[in-house]
């Protein structure tokens, strides 16, 4: 059953698509979830690896690449084929590989109908090359995004932000890796090349005839690995350095290995933590990323294991992914106890907060009871500004799952860290570095971030993307 905080919010979804441009996919997000289409028998398909996106040209300190936006017919389901919306026509987007002290620059082609945005999501960069919502590419258009990775390394992403369409455009396929390494981080030895693999996870709703539906998450079964429903990967008997990303738009995952093990979790959006965290399970809300460590010698040949995610709703299948134990073999990989160093906060200045509420009235999700306003600047800093933010989510608590009322808060341009949850300092694997942070229903989420590096308007916003869709997304504006 719907409580009324529900059929308010499914309203408000149904009102605030009448403006859109899009309204006719979005309108479906209204009504009771129908049975789960069962297209696919789960675990029958191999994994892909997304290929590494090769470079047009490259000079002394810098790779350049071209990529076409456009639409394909996509095979999610064997034997079923579904349109999707592409970077170069691959399901997820090719991988971009990029060192730290090289730069990157990626000319996009729109070739489909309507306006798109690159975002690169984590990535410290200037204002003009963000890809802000509204400065879009239009149908037909091109655009070079220049990317100056000077930041460490970190498992990055780029995906659509035109404002209005991002949710759609990302819940259709526009999404890939952007994998920054340095120095610091290969002279490590974590496990590497075929043995450090992405592992791009969304949810969706994908019909009997193939068509991929977007609808609310509570109606979404599927879940898609690298672009294939539920599918399977043989991994080698040795440790994996396995690259989780939450690509959903707006559902957060709690991964574990379906016998309960512990795995090693090593990075999270921003990079390496300080040092491993032996757990069970790691929970990333939409567009975040944790990089995990799972050695597969303990397994015997001939044996296998789930990716598991046990806040699935109960009507779904929990497994994402089996991992298909092979033959061991030579292993020279290592996780040292000390991976990387973390700087020291500087001591903050500002303190501002920031509500995330749904507006009854307007049936909008706002923050601090505004919805965006590209022409109104929310926030406005000094460049070096170290500042608190405080974060609540208004919803009265529920347990999860609990994706209508969940929210999370990301801010382009800086990694920031994140000091409490309702008082309690996060435990180790949110100590590193964070780009979004998941804040549920009924808590306050407390970051410290420094705006530095580049002045100019940004954006910060709930990740959920029908919420950003919907206006719960700010302007920061960052001057001299
Ligand atoms: Cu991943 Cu503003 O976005
Ligand atoms: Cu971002
Ligand atoms: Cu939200």
């Amino acid at each position: 059953m719907l409580n009324r905080r529900e059929i308010i919010k499914l309203g408000a979804l149904g009102s605030a698509v009448l403006a859109l441009p899009v309204d006719r996919v979005l309108r479906a997000t209204v009504g009771e979830p129908t049975a789960a289409p069962s297209v696919a028998t789960p675990f029958s398909v191999r994994m892909p690896i997304p290929a590494v996106l090769r470079r047009t040209g490259v000079t002394a300190n810098t790779d350049h690449y071209e990529i076409r936006i456009r639409e394909v017919q996509a095979e999610l389901v064997p034997g079923l084929l579904t349109t999707v919306r592409t970077y170069n026509g691959e399901f997820p987007g090719p991988t971009i590989r990029a060192f730290r002290g090289r730069r990157t620059i990626v000319r996009q082609v729109n070739e489909l109908g309507h306006n798109v945005a690159v975002h690169l999501h984590g990535g410290h960069v200037p204002p003009g090359e963000d890809g802000h919502p509204l400065d879009v590419i239009p149908p037909g258009g091109s655009r070079t995004y220049r990317y100056p990775n000077e930041q460490r390394a970190a498992s990055l992403w780029y995906h659509d932000h035109a404002h209005h369409h991002e949710a759609v455009n990302v819940y259709h396929g526009l999404s890939g890796a952007y994998l920054l390494s340095d120095p610091d981080e290969a002279r490590l030895r974590l496990p590497s090349g075929r043995y450090d693999v992405p592992l791009q996870i969304r949810d969706a709703r994908i019909e009997e005839d193939g068509t991929l539906t977007y609808t609310r998450a509570s109606a979404r079964p599927h879940m898609l690995v690298n672009g294939k429903e539920r599918p399977f990967f043989p991994v080698a008997g040795r440790k994996y350095r396995l690259r989780l990303f939450n690509h959903s738009i707006d559902r957060y995952l709690n991964l574990g290995l379906s016998d309960n093990s512990e795995f090693l979790q090593i990075a999270s959006d921003g990079g390496l933590l300080t040092a491993p965290v032996s757990t069970t399970a790691v929970k990333i809300s939409a567009g975040e990323r944790a990089d995990i460590v799972v050695d597969f010698s303990r397994f015997a040949p001939g044996a296998s294991v789930y990716l598991r995610n046990s806040d699935a709703l109960s009507t779904e299948n929990a497994d994402v992914l089996r991992f298909d134990i092979g033959a061991g073999v030579v292993d020279r990989s290592r996780v040292p106890a000390h991976l990387a160093d973390i700087p020291p906060l500087p001591v903050a200045t500002v303190s501002r907060s920031f509500v995330l509420d749904l507006d009854p009235e307007r049936n909008m999700h706002v923050i601090n009871g505004q919805g965006y306003d590209s022409a109104r600047v929310d926030v406005s800093t000094r460049l070096g500004t170290t500042e608190i933010w405080s974060i609540r989510n208004a919803e009265a608590a529920i347990p999860p799952p609990n994706f209508h009322v969940s929210h999370n808060f990301h801010t382009h341009l800086a990694q920031f860290r994140v000091l409490d949850r309702d008082g309690v300092p996060p435990g180790p694997a949110e100590a590193g570095l964070k780009d979004t942070v998941f804040v549920p229903p009924g808590s306050t989420v407390r970051i410290a971030v420094t705006w530095s590096g580049y002045t100019g308007q940004y954006v910060y916003h709930c990740h959920q993307l029908q919420h950003s869709v919907e206006s719960m997304m700010g302007t920061i504006e960052i001057t001299p």
